[in-house]
């Protein structure tokens, strides 16, 4: 019995195994590398647009701060605080009251990376906690000078509902506390996505 049952198995997979064999890349071809159906790997789902938007808590203050330091600036002449690296775990709300309801978290760090003006270099994962969002990231990394009014970062990546994700963001300070150094920005993502 075992014998006749197997006999089909081994046709099956020797034939698989040529399938697998033929997918060329130009001339050339690779054991490690196998060409897959978008249209299965994406489930059959359209690339569409969607814009994001929700405001960005930077809160250095008080007894639970979302961003914290983790780096001096070498130099304490430095007015752009070259050198500064703040790790954070920001809320991400849809309104700008820290109390209005809560989308997500922007994980990462921001570094001074300008010695001219000030100017960060963003690094930061948008995780979602909201609805079927909840789960999916957003990769963003650029560069945010802010004072400009509006900053843009390139969104360079993102998992779960964001595979295949590419985009821009847009930041914009809706309040910075001078004292604190505490802040709100406006972030408005535009992501194609699937
Ligand atoms: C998001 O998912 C986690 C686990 O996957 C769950 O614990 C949490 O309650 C969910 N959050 C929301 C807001 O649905």
């Amino acid at each position: 019995m075992a014998r006749i049952s197997a006999f089909p198995l081994l046709t099956i997979f020797i034939f698989i195994s040529c399938i697998t064999v033929q997918v060329t890349y130009g001339d050339e071809e690779y054991e490690f590398v196998k060409a897959i159906d978008p249209k299965v790997a994406l489930k059959m789902k359209k690339e569409k647009l969607s814009l994001f938007r929700f405001y960005w808590h930077d809160i250095l203050s008080g007894k639970a701060p979302t961003s914290v330091m983790v780096v001096p600036p070498p130099k304490t002449n430095s007015f752009t605080a070259f050198g500064l690296v703040n790790m954070i775990d920001n809320p991400l709300t849809v309104g700008p009251e820290l109390s209005s309801k809560l989308v997500g978290r922007a994980q990462g760090f921001y570094a001074s990376a300008s010695q001219e003006e000030i100017g960060f270099l963003m690094t930061m994962n948008f995780a979602f906690t909201e609805g079927k969002y909840n789960g999916s990231t957003l990769t963003v990394l650029g560069r945010n000078p802010v004072l400009k009014k509006v900053r843009e970062m390139p969104v360079v990546g993102g998992s779960g509902l964001f595979r295949f994700a590419n985009g821009y963001a847009q930041a914009s300070t809706h309040n910075f506390d001078p004292k604190t150094g505490d802040a709100v920005v406006e972030y408005n993502i535009y992501v194609m996505h699937y």
